[in-house]
Protein backbone atom coordinates (compact mmCIF):
# COMPACT_ATOMS: atom_id res chain seq x y z
CA UNK A 1 0.00 0.00 0.00
CA UNK A 2 3.24 2.61 0.60
CA UNK A 3 3.28 5.54 -2.30
CA UNK A 4 -0.39 5.20 -3.32
CA UNK A 5 -1.67 8.31 -4.21
CA UNK A 6 -4.97 9.82 -2.95
CA UNK A 7 -6.51 12.75 -3.99
CA UNK A 8 -9.45 14.49 -1.38
CA UNK A 9 -11.34 16.90 -2.05
CA UNK A 10 -12.73 19.39 0.62
CA UNK A 11 -9.01 18.59 2.32
CA UNK A 12 -9.53 21.86 4.47
CA UNK A 13 -13.05 20.91 5.76
CA UNK A 14 -13.23 18.35 9.11
CA UNK A 15 -13.14 14.85 7.35
CA UNK A 16 -10.78 15.99 5.00
CA UNK A 17 -8.21 17.25 6.89
CA UNK A 18 -8.62 13.98 9.54
CA UNK A 19 -8.38 11.89 6.27
CA UNK A 20 -5.30 13.68 4.94
CA UNK A 21 -3.83 12.51 8.62
CA UNK A 22 -5.06 9.20 8.45
CA UNK A 23 -3.56 8.51 4.56
CA UNK A 24 -0.37 9.93 5.65
CA UNK A 25 -0.17 7.54 8.23
CA UNK A 26 -0.68 4.30 5.87
CA UNK A 27 2.02 5.92 3.42
CA UNK A 28 0.31 7.91 0.92
CA UNK A 29 0.87 10.35 -1.31
CA UNK A 30 -2.13 12.74 -0.09
CA UNK A 31 -3.29 15.14 -3.08
CA UNK A 32 -5.51 17.56 -1.40
CA UNK A 33 -7.86 19.86 -3.70
CA UNK A 34 -8.63 23.30 -2.59
CA UNK A 35 -10.51 26.02 -3.87
CA UNK A 36 -9.05 29.31 -5.14
CA UNK A 37 -9.85 31.93 -1.95
CA UNK A 38 -8.38 35.55 -1.59
CA UNK A 39 -6.69 34.14 1.63
CA UNK A 40 -6.09 30.81 2.56
CA UNK A 41 -8.02 28.73 5.26
CA UNK A 42 -5.49 25.92 6.13
CA UNK A 43 -5.95 25.84 10.12
CA UNK A 44 -7.01 22.57 10.04
CA UNK A 45 -4.63 20.83 7.78
CA UNK A 46 -1.54 23.22 8.74
CA UNK A 47 0.43 20.73 10.79
CA UNK A 48 0.63 19.10 7.55
CA UNK A 49 1.08 21.66 5.00
CA UNK A 50 4.50 20.23 4.42
CA UNK A 51 3.67 16.64 3.57
CA UNK A 52 0.63 17.03 1.42
CA UNK A 53 0.63 18.26 -1.91
CA UNK A 54 -2.43 20.90 -2.09
CA UNK A 55 -3.23 21.66 -5.79
CA UNK A 56 -6.25 24.27 -6.63
CA UNK A 57 -9.64 22.58 -7.92
CA UNK A 58 -12.88 23.26 -7.76
CA UNK A 59 -16.26 21.55 -8.16
CA UNK A 60 -17.19 23.92 -10.47
CA UNK A 61 -15.02 23.41 -12.65
CA UNK A 62 -15.06 20.03 -14.65
CA UNK A 63 -11.98 20.66 -16.23
CA UNK A 64 -9.86 21.67 -13.51
CA UNK A 65 -10.75 18.21 -11.76
CA UNK A 66 -9.58 16.38 -15.30
CA UNK A 67 -6.23 17.90 -14.91
CA UNK A 68 -5.52 17.20 -11.60
CA UNK A 69 -6.62 13.33 -12.06
CA UNK A 70 -4.28 13.20 -15.66
CA UNK A 71 -1.30 14.73 -14.03
CA UNK A 72 -1.25 13.23 -10.35
CA UNK A 73 -2.66 9.08 -11.33
CA UNK A 74 -4.31 8.64 -7.99
CA UNK A 75 -5.87 5.04 -7.58
CA UNK A 76 -8.63 6.83 -4.86
CA UNK A 77 -10.48 9.72 -5.25
CA UNK A 78 -12.45 10.99 -1.89
CA UNK A 79 -14.97 13.19 -2.49
CA UNK A 80 -15.63 15.06 0.75
CA UNK A 81 -16.50 18.75 -0.82
CA UNK A 82 -19.45 20.50 -0.20
CA UNK A 83 -21.80 23.02 0.77
CA UNK A 84 -22.28 21.01 3.62
CA UNK A 85 -24.33 23.06 6.71
CA UNK A 86 -27.89 22.21 6.15
CA UNK A 87 -29.33 25.91 7.00
CA UNK A 88 -27.18 27.70 4.27
CA UNK A 89 -28.77 24.95 1.72
CA UNK A 90 -32.13 26.91 2.03
CA UNK A 91 -30.32 30.58 1.81
CA UNK A 92 -28.31 29.13 -1.37
CA UNK A 93 -30.32 26.40 -2.90
CA UNK A 94 -29.06 26.40 -6.46
CA UNK A 95 -24.80 26.82 -5.30
CA UNK A 96 -25.87 23.79 -2.93
CA UNK A 97 -27.31 22.09 -5.74
CA UNK A 98 -24.33 23.00 -7.99
CA UNK A 99 -21.68 21.99 -5.31
CA UNK A 100 -23.21 18.75 -3.25
CA UNK A 101 -25.08 17.29 -5.79
CA UNK A 102 -23.79 18.56 -9.79
CA UNK A 103 -20.67 18.21 -7.95
CA UNK A 104 -20.83 14.51 -8.08
CA UNK A 105 -21.34 14.64 -11.81
CA UNK A 106 -18.65 16.44 -12.51
CA UNK A 107 -16.24 14.51 -10.30
CA UNK A 108 -17.27 10.81 -11.96
CA UNK A 109 -17.03 12.53 -15.31
CA UNK A 110 -13.50 13.44 -14.62
CA UNK A 111 -12.51 9.75 -13.61
CA UNK A 112 -14.79 8.34 -16.34
CA UNK A 113 -12.61 10.16 -18.87
CA UNK A 114 -9.10 10.52 -16.85
CA UNK A 115 -8.83 6.86 -15.86
CA UNK A 116 -11.94 4.73 -15.13
CA UNK A 117 -9.66 2.37 -12.47
CA UNK A 118 -9.82 5.07 -10.20
CA UNK A 119 -11.83 3.84 -6.87
CA UNK A 120 -14.33 6.51 -5.66
CA UNK A 121 -16.01 7.44 -2.39
CA UNK A 122 -18.76 9.69 -2.41
CA UNK A 123 -19.53 11.40 1.26
CA UNK A 124 -23.33 10.63 1.30
CA UNK A 125 -25.29 11.33 4.19
CA UNK A 126 -27.93 10.36 6.86
CA UNK A 127 -29.60 13.94 6.08
CA UNK A 128 -31.44 11.82 2.81
CA UNK A 129 -33.08 10.30 5.29
CA UNK A 130 -34.85 12.95 6.87
CA UNK A 131 -38.51 12.38 7.82
CA UNK A 132 -37.49 8.86 8.50
CA UNK A 133 -39.30 5.83 7.12
CA UNK A 134 -38.27 3.65 9.18
CA UNK A 135 -35.93 3.44 12.79
CA UNK A 136 -32.74 2.73 12.41
CA UNK A 137 -31.91 3.50 8.83
CA UNK A 138 -29.93 0.72 6.87
CA UNK A 139 -28.70 1.35 3.71
CA UNK A 140 -32.71 0.03 2.37
CA UNK A 141 -34.12 2.59 4.11
CA UNK A 142 -36.29 5.04 1.92
CA UNK A 143 -35.19 8.62 1.53
CA UNK A 144 -37.15 11.44 2.40
CA UNK A 145 -34.75 14.80 2.31
CA UNK A 146 -36.33 17.37 4.36
CA UNK A 147 -33.67 20.43 3.10
CA UNK A 148 -32.00 21.14 -0.58
CA UNK A 149 -28.88 20.10 0.93
CA UNK A 150 -30.73 16.41 1.90
CA UNK A 151 -32.17 16.90 -1.33
CA UNK A 152 -28.66 17.63 -2.76
CA UNK A 153 -26.92 14.64 -1.36
CA UNK A 154 -29.98 11.99 -2.61
CA UNK A 155 -28.54 13.40 -6.08
CA UNK A 156 -25.10 12.72 -5.22
CA UNK A 157 -25.55 9.10 -4.50
CA UNK A 158 -27.85 7.95 -6.77
CA UNK A 159 -25.59 9.35 -9.39
CA UNK A 160 -22.36 7.40 -7.74
CA UNK A 161 -24.28 4.04 -7.81
CA UNK A 162 -25.32 5.24 -11.86
CA UNK A 163 -21.71 5.74 -12.53
CA UNK A 164 -21.02 2.58 -10.83
CA UNK A 165 -24.15 0.53 -13.05
CA UNK A 166 -23.70 2.23 -16.24
CA UNK A 167 -19.53 2.26 -16.41
CA UNK A 168 -18.32 -0.30 -14.48
CA UNK A 169 -16.47 2.75 -11.83
CA UNK A 170 -15.34 1.20 -8.68
CA UNK A 171 -17.73 3.88 -6.95
CA UNK A 172 -18.82 3.49 -3.33
CA UNK A 173 -21.26 5.77 -1.11
CA UNK A 174 -20.78 6.49 2.32
CA UNK A 175 -24.07 7.08 4.02
CA UNK A 176 -22.47 8.57 7.08
CA UNK A 177 -24.02 9.60 10.01
CA UNK A 178 -23.44 12.75 12.00
CA UNK A 179 -19.79 13.04 12.93
CA UNK A 180 -18.20 15.69 15.45
CA UNK A 181 -14.56 16.69 16.96
CA UNK A 182 -12.64 19.38 18.02
CA UNK A 183 -12.15 20.67 14.47
CA UNK A 184 -15.66 20.59 13.85
CA UNK A 185 -17.04 24.17 11.91
CA UNK A 186 -18.27 26.67 14.97
CA UNK A 187 -21.55 26.55 13.17
CA UNK A 188 -22.83 22.77 13.83
CA UNK A 189 -24.35 22.41 16.96
CA UNK A 190 -21.63 20.21 18.84
CA UNK A 191 -19.51 22.62 18.44
CA UNK A 192 -21.54 25.58 18.81
CA UNK A 193 -22.55 23.74 22.39
CA UNK A 194 -18.45 22.53 23.38
CA UNK A 195 -17.28 26.51 22.44
CA UNK A 196 -19.87 28.18 24.08
CA UNK A 197 -19.70 25.87 27.15
CA UNK A 198 -16.08 26.73 27.34
CA UNK A 199 -16.45 30.29 26.86
CA UNK A 200 -18.75 30.71 29.81
CA UNK A 201 -17.02 28.62 32.55
CA UNK A 202 -13.95 31.43 31.22
CA UNK A 203 -16.69 34.00 31.95
CA UNK A 204 -16.70 35.08 28.49
CA UNK A 205 -19.91 34.46 27.54
CA UNK A 206 -23.30 34.68 29.27
CA UNK A 207 -26.01 33.05 27.22
CA UNK A 208 -26.06 30.43 24.48
CA UNK A 209 -28.59 30.60 21.41
CA UNK A 210 -29.90 27.82 19.95
CA UNK A 211 -33.07 26.30 18.19
CA UNK A 212 -34.79 22.84 18.44
CA UNK A 213 -33.33 20.92 22.07
CA UNK A 214 -35.63 18.32 20.76
CA UNK A 215 -33.54 17.22 17.92
CA UNK A 216 -31.90 13.27 18.22
CA UNK A 217 -28.71 12.81 16.63
CA UNK A 218 -26.34 9.66 15.95
CA UNK A 219 -23.22 11.73 16.37
CA UNK A 220 -19.85 9.96 16.13
CA UNK A 221 -16.44 10.69 16.12
CA UNK A 222 -14.84 12.03 13.01
CA UNK A 223 -11.40 10.40 12.58
CA UNK A 224 -13.61 7.11 13.58
CA UNK A 225 -15.62 7.77 10.53
CA UNK A 226 -12.53 8.86 8.15
CA UNK A 227 -11.21 5.15 8.68
CA UNK A 228 -14.52 3.85 7.67
CA UNK A 229 -14.29 6.16 4.36
CA UNK A 230 -11.23 4.22 3.24
CA UNK A 231 -11.97 0.86 4.24
CA UNK A 232 -14.58 0.81 1.54
CA UNK A 233 -12.13 1.46 -0.99
CA UNK A 234 -10.28 -1.68 -0.11
CA UNK A 235 -12.69 -4.40 -0.40
CA UNK A 236 -12.86 -6.34 -3.53
CA UNK A 237 -16.51 -5.08 -4.83
CA UNK A 238 -17.75 -1.13 -4.50
CA UNK A 239 -20.81 -1.13 -2.31
CA UNK A 240 -22.30 1.43 -0.25
CA UNK A 241 -22.46 1.23 4.01
CA UNK A 242 -23.74 3.04 6.80
CA UNK A 243 -22.02 4.37 9.29
CA UNK A 244 -23.14 5.41 12.46
CA UNK A 245 -23.10 4.26 16.43
CA UNK A 246 -26.26 3.44 16.81
CA UNK A 247 -27.32 5.29 19.53
CA UNK A 248 -29.30 8.70 19.94
CA UNK A 249 -29.04 11.82 21.99
CA UNK A 250 -30.89 14.97 21.97
CA UNK A 251 -29.22 17.90 21.57
CA UNK A 252 -30.70 19.10 25.02
CA UNK A 253 -28.54 16.14 26.27
CA UNK A 254 -25.36 17.37 24.44
CA UNK A 255 -26.02 20.56 26.21
CA UNK A 256 -26.35 18.99 30.04
CA UNK A 257 -23.25 16.40 29.00
CA UNK A 258 -20.77 19.37 27.89
CA UNK A 259 -22.12 22.09 30.36
CA UNK A 260 -21.55 19.52 33.08
CA UNK A 261 -18.16 18.73 31.83
CA UNK A 262 -17.32 22.37 33.04
CA UNK A 263 -19.75 21.85 36.63
CA UNK A 264 -21.91 24.35 34.89
CA UNK A 265 -26.27 23.63 34.69
CA UNK A 266 -27.26 24.43 31.22
CA UNK A 267 -30.96 25.66 32.00
CA UNK A 268 -29.27 28.82 33.70
CA UNK A 269 -27.63 29.52 30.11
CA UNK A 270 -28.78 28.54 27.09
CA UNK A 271 -31.63 30.14 25.24
CA UNK A 272 -33.73 27.92 23.35
CA UNK A 273 -36.16 28.03 20.03
CA UNK A 274 -33.83 31.01 18.98
CA UNK A 275 -35.68 32.17 15.95
CA UNK A 276 -32.45 32.32 13.46
CA UNK A 277 -31.55 29.10 14.62
CA UNK A 278 -34.90 27.00 13.57
CA UNK A 279 -35.46 25.36 10.16
CA UNK A 280 -38.17 25.72 7.84
CA UNK A 281 -38.38 21.80 8.02
CA UNK A 282 -36.52 19.55 10.57
CA UNK A 283 -35.24 16.30 10.98
CA UNK A 284 -36.47 15.14 14.10
CA UNK A 285 -34.59 11.89 15.22
CA UNK A 286 -31.57 10.29 13.40
CA UNK A 287 -30.81 6.32 13.96
CA UNK A 288 -28.10 4.33 11.78
CA UNK A 289 -27.63 0.75 11.80
CA UNK A 290 -23.88 0.09 10.66
CA UNK A 291 -24.34 -3.59 11.32
CA UNK A 292 -23.30 -4.17 6.92
CA UNK A 293 -20.18 -2.10 7.85
CA UNK A 294 -19.44 -3.25 11.01
CA UNK A 295 -19.65 -7.17 9.27
CA UNK A 296 -17.92 -6.71 5.96
CA UNK A 297 -15.56 -3.79 6.98
CA UNK A 298 -14.84 -5.10 10.65
CA UNK A 299 -15.69 -1.31 10.86
CA UNK A 300 -16.61 -0.43 14.52
CA UNK A 301 -16.79 3.46 16.31
CA UNK A 302 -14.02 3.82 19.16
CA UNK A 303 -15.39 7.13 21.18
CA UNK A 304 -18.48 7.70 23.14
CA UNK A 305 -20.77 10.06 22.58
CA UNK A 306 -19.75 11.59 26.35
CA UNK A 307 -16.05 11.25 25.97
CA UNK A 308 -15.91 12.98 22.49
CA UNK A 309 -18.08 15.88 24.35
CA UNK A 310 -15.56 16.16 27.04
CA UNK A 311 -12.59 16.29 24.66
CA UNK A 312 -13.88 19.21 22.35
CA UNK A 313 -15.11 21.19 25.16
CA UNK A 314 -11.44 20.56 26.89
CA UNK A 315 -9.98 21.49 23.37
CA UNK A 316 -11.83 24.35 22.93
CA UNK A 317 -10.96 25.79 26.63
CA UNK A 318 -7.11 24.87 26.01
CA UNK A 319 -7.51 27.23 22.83
CA UNK A 320 -9.62 29.89 24.24
CA UNK A 321 -7.18 30.17 27.29
CA UNK A 322 -4.29 30.36 24.35
CA UNK A 323 -6.16 32.98 22.61
CA UNK A 324 -7.21 35.20 25.93
CA UNK A 325 -3.71 34.64 27.29
CA UNK A 326 -5.80 33.06 30.45
CA UNK A 327 -4.16 30.80 33.22
CA UNK A 328 -5.35 28.54 35.31
CA UNK A 329 -8.22 25.93 35.22
CA UNK A 330 -11.72 27.05 34.56
P1 LIG B 1 -16.86 20.75 5.92
O1 LIG B 1 -16.00 20.84 7.14
O2 LIG B 1 -17.92 21.77 5.70
O3 LIG B 1 -15.87 20.77 4.64
C1 LIG B 1 -16.36 20.96 3.34
C2 LIG B 1 -15.20 21.09 2.38
O4 LIG B 1 -15.70 21.28 1.04
C3 LIG B 1 -14.26 22.28 2.66
O5 LIG B 1 -12.92 21.87 2.48
C4 LIG B 1 -14.66 23.28 1.58
O6 LIG B 1 -13.64 24.17 1.23
C5 LIG B 1 -14.94 22.30 0.42
N1 LIG B 1 -15.69 22.93 -0.69
C6 LIG B 1 -16.87 23.58 -0.61
N2 LIG B 1 -17.24 23.99 -1.84
C7 LIG B 1 -16.29 23.57 -2.71
C8 LIG B 1 -16.10 23.70 -4.12
N3 LIG B 1 -16.98 24.32 -4.89
N4 LIG B 1 -15.00 23.13 -4.67
C9 LIG B 1 -14.08 22.50 -3.91
N5 LIG B 1 -14.18 22.38 -2.56
C10 LIG B 1 -15.29 22.91 -1.98
O7 LIG B 1 -17.56 19.31 5.83
P2 LIG B 1 -17.20 17.95 6.61
O8 LIG B 1 -17.95 17.92 7.88
O9 LIG B 1 -15.74 17.75 6.59
O10 LIG B 1 -17.93 16.89 5.67
C11 LIG B 1 -17.25 16.30 4.57
C12 LIG B 1 -18.27 15.74 3.60
O11 LIG B 1 -19.07 14.75 4.24
C13 LIG B 1 -19.26 16.77 3.04
O12 LIG B 1 -19.58 16.37 1.72
C14 LIG B 1 -20.48 16.60 3.93
O13 LIG B 1 -21.63 17.04 3.26
C15 LIG B 1 -20.44 15.11 4.17
N6 LIG B 1 -21.03 14.62 5.41
C16 LIG B 1 -20.62 15.15 6.59
C17 LIG B 1 -21.12 14.63 7.77
C18 LIG B 1 -20.69 15.15 9.11
O14 LIG B 1 -21.38 14.87 10.09
N7 LIG B 1 -19.57 15.84 9.19
C19 LIG B 1 -22.07 13.57 7.73
C20 LIG B 1 -22.45 13.06 6.50
C21 LIG B 1 -21.91 13.58 5.34
P3 LIG B 1 -13.45 25.58 2.01
O15 LIG B 1 -12.58 25.26 3.19
O16 LIG B 1 -12.77 26.42 0.97
O17 LIG B 1 -14.80 26.08 2.41
N1 LIG C 1 -26.38 24.15 13.74
C1 LIG C 1 -27.27 24.27 14.74
N2 LIG C 1 -27.28 25.41 15.48
N3 LIG C 1 -28.13 23.25 14.98
C2 LIG C 1 -29.00 23.39 16.01
C3 LIG C 1 -29.05 24.53 16.81
C4 LIG C 1 -28.16 25.60 16.52
O1 LIG C 1 -28.16 26.65 17.18
N4 LIG C 1 -30.01 24.35 17.73
C5 LIG C 1 -30.55 23.15 17.53
N5 LIG C 1 -29.95 22.55 16.47
C6 LIG C 1 -30.30 21.26 15.89
C7 LIG C 1 -30.64 21.33 14.41
O2 LIG C 1 -31.96 21.84 14.22
C8 LIG C 1 -30.47 19.86 14.01
O3 LIG C 1 -31.66 19.16 14.27
C9 LIG C 1 -29.37 19.36 14.95
O4 LIG C 1 -29.21 20.36 15.96
C10 LIG C 1 -28.02 19.13 14.27
O5 LIG C 1 -27.66 20.28 13.53
P1 LIG C 1 -26.20 20.44 12.87
O6 LIG C 1 -25.15 20.24 13.89
O7 LIG C 1 -26.22 21.73 12.11
O8 LIG C 1 -26.10 19.17 11.89
P2 LIG C 1 -27.13 18.57 10.82
O9 LIG C 1 -27.64 17.28 11.38
O10 LIG C 1 -28.10 19.56 10.34
O11 LIG C 1 -26.14 18.27 9.58
C11 LIG C 1 -24.87 17.67 9.79
O12 LIG C 1 -24.99 16.26 9.73
C12 LIG C 1 -25.40 15.75 8.46
C13 LIG C 1 -25.50 14.22 8.61
O13 LIG C 1 -26.77 13.90 9.11
C14 LIG C 1 -23.91 18.21 8.71
O14 LIG C 1 -22.61 17.78 9.00
C15 LIG C 1 -24.29 17.70 7.34
O15 LIG C 1 -23.28 18.10 6.39
C16 LIG C 1 -24.37 16.16 7.43
O16 LIG C 1 -24.67 15.60 6.17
Amino acid sequence: MAHQTAIISGVTGQDGSHLADFLLEKGYNVIGLVRRTSTVNFERIAHIQDKITIVQADLLDEVSLIDVLREYRPREVYNLAAQSFVPTSWKQPVLTGEVTALGVTRMLDAIRIADPAIRFYQASSSEMFGKVREVPQTEKTPFYPRSPYGVAKVYGHWITINYRESYNLFACSGILFNHEGPRRGLEFVTRKVAHSAAKIALGLAKELRLGNLEAKRDWGYAPDYVRAQWLMLQQDQPDDYVIATGKEHSVRDLCRIAFESVDLDYTRYVIENNPQDLRPAEVDHLLGDASKARAKLGWEPSVTFEQMIQLMVEADLAALKKTYNLIGDA
